[in-house]
């Protein structure tokens, strides 16, 4: 798959098989294409050439919201006027799930990346770490067919990106989920 934009090649004849339930990182400095890459996995850009295929199927007349992906960004992207809680169900309520099984659903996930009973904060009232932690419950709590990760630890301290490291590796073992990672961060890439 390749992005043209103007002049700049900015993904040029990317192309690997990445089978069900792997954990697959990308590893390239700034500005090489990561997030491009991944935007146009999740639906949000378009490639000027080639063809995306999930569960087999080419995507690219899939709109974001008909490709079954979670998606945690380099720039986090919750809704600070939100609790917790809410941040996670938005997406159930978007796909229309069943309004009575939310908020259980929400609980499990939150319980999942260890924020069993923050619910009820404000975004603003979460440190960095923890805000994190809600954007993957966010990524996850629809059950997508792949996850994809840009960078989401950068902006954290070292140590708490460490812990990251290792949660996100056991999130992805307990549920399964084909997870695609982009980092410039060579050690991270390792873990
Ligand atoms: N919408 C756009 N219009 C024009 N050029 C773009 C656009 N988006 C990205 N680019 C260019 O495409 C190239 C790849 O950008 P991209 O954001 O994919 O890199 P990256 O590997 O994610 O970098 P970083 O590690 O800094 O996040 C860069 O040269 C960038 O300037
Ligand atoms: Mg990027």
């Amino acid at each position: 798959v390749s992005m043209v934009f103007g002049n700049v090649h900015a993904v040029k004849s990317a192309s690997f098989d990445l089978p069900k339930g792997r954990f697959l990182t990308i590893l390239g400095p700034s500005g090489s294409g990561k997030t491009t890459l991944l935007r146009m996995i999740a639906g949000f850009d378009r490639p000027t050439g080639g063809e995306i295929f999930i569960n087999g199927q080419p995507v690219s007349a899939v709109p974001p919201h008909g490709r079954a992906i979670g998606m945690v960004f380099q720039k986090l992207a919750l809704f600070p006027h939100m609790t917790a809680g809410e941040n996670v169900a938005f997406p159930l309520k978007m796909r229309r799930h069943d309004a009575r099984r939310i908020p259980e659903k929400v609980e499990r996930y939150l319980d999942l990346v260890r924020l069993g009973g923050y619910g009820n904060r404000r975004i603003n009232e979460l440190s960095g770490g923890q805000q994190q932690r809600v954007a993957i419950a966010r990524a996850l709590v629809f059950e997508p067919d792949l996850l994809l990760l840009d960078e989401p630890l950068a902006a954290l301290d070292r140590k708490l990106r460490e812990e990251m490291q290792l949660e996100f590796r056991r999130i992805q073992k307990e549920l399964g989920v084909t997870t695609i990672n982009v980092t410039h961060d060579q050690r991270e890439a390792l873990v």
